[in-house]
């Protein structure tokens, strides 16, 4: 099989399974310890909350360690605000959590499935509090004006926080740089292992926790460390980047020249260099996905998360399309073990299955 769908997760790379076996083998004390082996354990824990901070030009005591990315954005927003705007675009994770709330409005993307400061600045009142606008979209990749978009939320006193999970992993980040208060990451996404994450929390900031228990990360969360999957997560931080993004040109160049009325969901955006998000007229997203499996393809159509769900991906139709349009794309996301030759045997498998799924359309004509 060829994988290409890296924005649903990373395989874990053999560096940082390295670095992660000995805290599951050797270290095996519990860094609030106070003998050896859970001194251990903590510095472990530590290094790697430097080598994570590096990753993001932050200090390592800005770095809170959890479960993933989705406890990461809860964590970060579970803030007290009069008033919170989001954008439409949001991964479940932060859109789920703050739709609890009553006082909330959902800034629209433009057509190119940016925010810009514009737009934000039009649904900010005088008692917002709090702003979530993520910073590398899922499933099509536009990356969003974060530094402007900061310093609009700023203006109003409001916090900023970003979701940065797709980010890190195909892109450099420097957080203090974009001025963001809560920037959230996930390991998954950059080549660690599922179930940790973090959440950046600028100095000076207060936190309201949501794992109550002993004073483990400073108060701010909860629980036993998860040492293997931190270590991992560090070692994970203090990688180089890939650049993917000549291969994902080729890859939908060669899409839109063989296959017809293909179109490219946020081409006029500045784009994460690994995602490509491709429309093909006339066919279901999903049965071209499983086309694609069987020629040994794992693509997949809207977010992974939301996979098997009928409805189409809110943030697709937020971008102005159709739900049948919506339904009709497909995310293809590379990652550092795709190559030039697997891309173009995807090419051609993606002609001859869309070929073939079009003559079976009742509706394409
Ligand atoms: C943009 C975004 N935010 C949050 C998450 C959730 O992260 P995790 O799976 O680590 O909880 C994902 C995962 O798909 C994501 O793509």
């Amino acid at each position: 099989m060829a994988y290409f769908d890296h924005n649903a997760t990373t395989p874990v790379a053999p560096d940082v399974l390295a670095a992660m076996l000995p805290a599951l083998t050797e270290a095996c004390g519990n860094p609030s310890s106070i003998h050896r082996d859970g001194q251990r354990a903590r510095q472990m824990v530590e290094t790697a909350r430097r080598q994570l901070a590096v990753r993001l030009g932050c200090s390592p005591k800005e770095i809170v360690f959890t479960s993933g990315g989705t406890e990461a954005n809860n964590l970060a927003l579970s803030l007290p605000a009069r008033h919170v705007v989001t954008s439409a675009i949001e991964h479940p994770a932060v859109a789920q959590t703050l739709g609890r709330r009553d006082a909330i409005t959902v800034v629209a993307p433009n057509r190119d499935g940016l925010i810009t400061p514009e737009l934000l600045r039009a649904a900010m009142r005088p008692e917002t509090d709090l702003v979530s606008v993520m910073h590398a979209n899922n499933e099509f990749g536009t990356v969003q004006p974060l530094a402007a978009l900061a310093a609009v939320a700023h203006e109003f006193g409001a916090l900023f926080h970003s979701d940065g999970v797709q980010a890190p992993g195909r892109m450099a980040v420097d957080v203090a740089a974009l001025g963001v208060d809560l920037y959230s990451v996930s390991g998954h996404k950059m080549y660690g292992p599922k179930g940790v994450g973090a959440l950046y929390v600028r100095k000076g900031v207060e936190l309201a926790p949501q794992l109550f228990g002993g004073r483990h990360e400073s108060g701010r969360r909860a629980g036993t460390e998860n040492v293997p999957g931190i270590v991992a997560l560090g070692a994970a931080a203090a990688r180089p980047l890939t650049d993917t993004a000549e291969l994902r040109d080729r890859l939908e160049a060669g899409i839109l020249a063989a296959v017809p009325e293909a179109v490219v969901q946020g081409a006029g955006a500045p784009r994460l260099p690994n995602t490509a998000n491709i429309r093909f007229a006339g066919l279901e997203g999903e049965a071209l996905v499983i086309a694609l499996d069987l020629r040994g393809f794992s693509v997949s159509s809207g977010a992974a998360c939301s996979s098997g769900a009928v409805e189409p991906s809110p943030a697709l139709l937020a971008l102005g399309l159709t739900k049948t349009e919506a339904k009709s794309c497909i995310r293809f996301s590379l990652g550092e073990s795709n190559t030039l030759d697997e891309v173009e045997a995807l090419i051609a498998a993606v002609s001859a299955a869309v070929a073939h799924l079009r003559k079976l359309s009742p509706t394409y004509v």
